[in-house]
């Protein structure tokens, strides 16, 4: 399948396809003439496919050079972005050649930072191999790395000239890495598309269903994504839509200690304790809250935290940049399949965290 990102300055393509890694150089030679192409990617996802992908850019036409940095957040830093802008150097990378990146949303992220930095910017494209990076942090333009004093504080909005998608390189992936990204996938059907949530409904919930499922999915999740994007750069807001589950699971994964609590796991518990709240409030339809911990549930997201501390957590909340002057943009689901903003103010926040 593939989706088109409209957006006015910068048009481009995401194609989804199971098995399509290896014709990543055909792709690619639609897209770009051929030149001088760097891969960034980090030494996890080198190992199993950086030689694939090389090959058949190769035999597209292309000078491939690999830079890999070791796997993990805490690589997704300014030291790395240095080390790569080093290596694009000494390749002899010009502002006419380009750049693959070729992870999850590490590789993604730093990648296109680089890219768009580098020379002030050279082209580059997006070869996601997780479920979040190919469900989110691929498509949307935010780059970025992280410092010490805050998690993606340094970065751009840089959209790639296109993202290739194969669902089947998901097949490696780490089980709870998998399932973390299903938290994003049940949050797009909530907002915005009841037949994913339909589709989500009919699936076992285990590793193969999501697996066999992997390229629907994906399409559904992209077509969400695209389009709160798109409308966003309208400026109506709609893009907030996307941070359902977030401002409570942000707090959880600030207190928990980053790394603890997996995004995705943060987000099924705040899109779980929001709802439960919301429902009592009578914003959210009689019901929602169990739908939506069940699903959670049966592809084994966590829904309840132990070291739940409404103070803690209170303070972690004010503190998001979300916050604006006494009231926080608070996402609801009125309807299955359809999200709303509401204004809370901070006073009452705190009712949102009582469990
Ligand atoms: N830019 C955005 O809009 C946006 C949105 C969401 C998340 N993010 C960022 O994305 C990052 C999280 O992304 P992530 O969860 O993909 O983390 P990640 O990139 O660290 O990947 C997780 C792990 O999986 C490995 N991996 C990736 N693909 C694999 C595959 N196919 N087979 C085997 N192993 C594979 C990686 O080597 C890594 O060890 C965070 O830094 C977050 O800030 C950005
Ligand atoms: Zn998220």
């Amino acid at each position: 399948m593939n989706i088109k990102i409209d957006l006015p300055h910068h048009p481009y393509d995401i194609q989804i396809e199971k098995g399509c890694l290896s014709q990543a150089g055909k792709w690619l030679r639609e897209l770009w003439q051929p030149q001088k192409v760097v891969i960034i990617t980090d030494n996890h996802v080198a190992s199993l496919y950086a030689e694939k992908v090389k090959l058949s850019l190769e035999d597209a036409g292309f000078q491939v050079a690999v830079f890999d940095f070791l796997e993990g957040e805490e690589r997704k830093n300014l030291t790395t972005v240095q080390k790569a802008y080093e290596f694009l150097v000494k390749q002899d990378l010009t502002r006419s050649d380009g750049i693959v990146a070729l992870g999850g949303g590490v590789v993604g992220d730093l990648a296109g930072f680089v890219a768009s930095t580098y020379m002030r910017g050279i082209h580059f494209v997006q070869i996601p191999t997780s479920l979040t990076a190919q469900v989110d942090s691929s498509i949307g333009g935010k780059t970025g790395v992280n410092t010490p004093f805050a998690k993606n504080m340094v970065g751009t909005f840089a959209q790639p000239d296109g993202v290739l998608i194969d669902p089947t390189v998901l097949e490696t992936l780490g089980k709870r890495e998998l399932i973390e990204g299903m938290g994003e996938v049940i949050k797009y059907g909530l907002i915005e598309d009841p037949e994913l949530w339909d589709l989500l409904s009919d699936m076992d919930g285990s590793v193969e269903s999501i697996l066999e499922h992997s390229e629907s999915l994906n399409e559904h999740s992209c077509q969400v994504k695209r389009k709160m994007v798109v409308e966003d750069e309208l400026d109506n807001g709609i893009r907030l839509y996307l941070n359902f589950g977030h401002t409570i699971g942000h707090a959880i994964e600030a207190t928990a200690g980053y790394g603890r609590v997996m995004h995705g796991e943060a987000v099924a518990m705040g899109m779980v304790q929001v709802s439960k709240v919301a429902e009592q409030k009578g914003l959210m339809p009689m019901g929602i809250t169990q739908s939506i911990r069940e699903m959670c549930q049966k592809f084994g997201l966590p829904v309840d935290y132990e070291n739940w501390d409404v103070d803690k957590l209170y303070q972690a909340l004010t503190h998001d940049k979300k916050a604006r002057g006494n009231t926080m943009k608070l996402v609801l689901v009125p309807e299955l399949g359809s999200a709303t903003i509401h204004p809370v103010s901070l006073e009452e926040m705190k009712d949102y965290l009582v469990k």
